[in-house]
């Protein structure tokens, strides 16, 4: 063999049998068959076997397998992203004439594409409160397909009735998806409580280290599978096996970092809820939280992410001024990382209610509680003073 055939040949020199405890990163986009019988073409590569790297290598199909696992899933699809989950949802359970039902504390890139792609191939989709709970039978029309749950919701944390909106939706033949991103999957049982798919960012707790952007899709049932799978082939989600490989080494830290979050966090919740600037905070695990109720009877555990709204005597400058003070937190959006966050979202929207820029989202991490309270302290201490 030529020396430059030799530097191509695949076969592999070393030997095969090192036994590690990490999974191998496999890359890879072409697979090679035994021989031309063996060739098949399919997204199914559990069932089927290895057909094309855009369908996961073993690094991507092992992640889909634990998050499986973890959330009593039949099966999940990883993909590129929380957003490309909602998408592929969407795409899957909605065609032109479709009719959808949307929480309006939904992650806002969700409503966004409600607004774009969706209306564009003539799907509507219509915003509904998150508390409505079963009261939710009423909005659904003969043309409703889908129902998204969200919950807490994104930014005002609204714990829904799921199973309440399951039940209801059910009756009348329609999915429900969850974004279960906020319970890292295992907080709230999204299967036990009869969802259809739950989707999850896995960009957040499961990444956990705000260096990689993934989602997951799970499955109900072979039903739900067989919607979703031929849409994720027809759409190419491919992920990168070394993004997915960071996924699979952070939930060998998720219990670890789901449980010093919520300790943090729910000492740092209680702390600024006796501040006198503050109005309210918008923890699920605080009976001040909308949906209090549904958390407590729903819930296993809270997570890092809550909101605090500032009183009127505050100005969105003073409010901004506050951010911007802050030395630990730092100023950004997303959340599930170990570092303390902190954002306004001047244009947050809801029904009946006018924030005028006064509330802010914190994302606790993973630094000691204390530091974040002396940091929180000295910016809350510029605030005018309260009449
Ligand atoms: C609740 C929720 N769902 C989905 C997403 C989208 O995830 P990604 O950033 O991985 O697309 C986010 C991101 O902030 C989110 O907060």
């Amino acid at each position: 063999m030529d020396w430059r055939t030799k530097l191509l040949d695949p076969t592999p020199w070393s030997r095969r049998d090192y036994k590690s405890l990490a999974t191998p990163v496999y890359r890879g986009s072409t697979v090679v068959f035994d021989d031309q019988d063996s060739v098949q073409d399919g997204w199914q590569q559990e069932k089927y076997g290895y057909s094309y790297g855009l369908y996961g290598t073993p690094t991507t199909l092992e992640l889909a397998a634990r998050i499986t696992h973890l959330e009593g899933a039949h099966n999940s699809f990883i993909v590129p992203g929380g957003q490309a989950a909602i998408a592929l949802v969407y795409m899957a359970y909605c065609s032109t004439g479709s009719h959808a039902l949307v929480p309006f504390s939904a992650y806002g890139p969700n409503k966004e594409m409600a607004e774009g792609i969706l209306r564009k191939f003539g799907i509507e989709v219509e915003a509904y409160d998150p508390l409505i709970g079963s009261a939710i039978t009423s909005l659904i029309r003969d043309n409703t397909t889908l129902i998204w749950c969200e919950s807490p919701g994104s930014v005002t944390m609204e714990i829904q009735d799921v199973p309440a909106i399951v039940a209801a939706a059910h009756e009348s033949g329609v999915a429900v998806a969850l974004d279960n991103t906020y319970a890292a999957g295992v907080m709230f049982d999204a299967f036990h409580h009869g969802v259809d798919v739950s989707i999850q960012a896995l960009t957040k707790y499961i990444g956990g280290h705000s260096d990689l952007l993934l989602g997951s899709v799970s499955t109900r049932d072979e039903n739900a599978y067989e919607t979703l799978g031929p849409v994720y082939r027809q759409l190419g989600m491919a992920v990168s096996p070394d993004d997915c490989s960071l996924a699979l080494r952070g939930l060998q830290t998720l219990a670890a970092r789901l449980s010093q979050l919520e300790k943090s966090s729910l000492e740092i919740a209680n702390w600024l809820a006796k501040n006198p600037h503050i109005a309210a905070v918008y923890h699920p695990a605080l009976p001040s939280c909308p949906g209090h109720a549904q958390w407590k009877r729903d819930f296993t555990g809270s997570a890092s992410v809550f909101s605090i709204l500032f009183k009127d005597h505050c100005s969105f400058q003073q409010v901004e001024n506050f951010l911007n003070r802050l030395t630990i937190f730092k100023i950004g959006l997303s959340w599930g990382g170990v570092n303390s966050l902190a954002v306004i979202y001047p244009d947050l929207h809801r029904p009946g209610q006018n924030f005028a820029g006064r509330l802010v989202r914190l994302n606790i991490g993973l630094e000691t509680t204390s530091d974040l309270i002396a940091d929180l302290k000295t910016a809350l201490a510029e605030l005018p003073p309260v009449k």
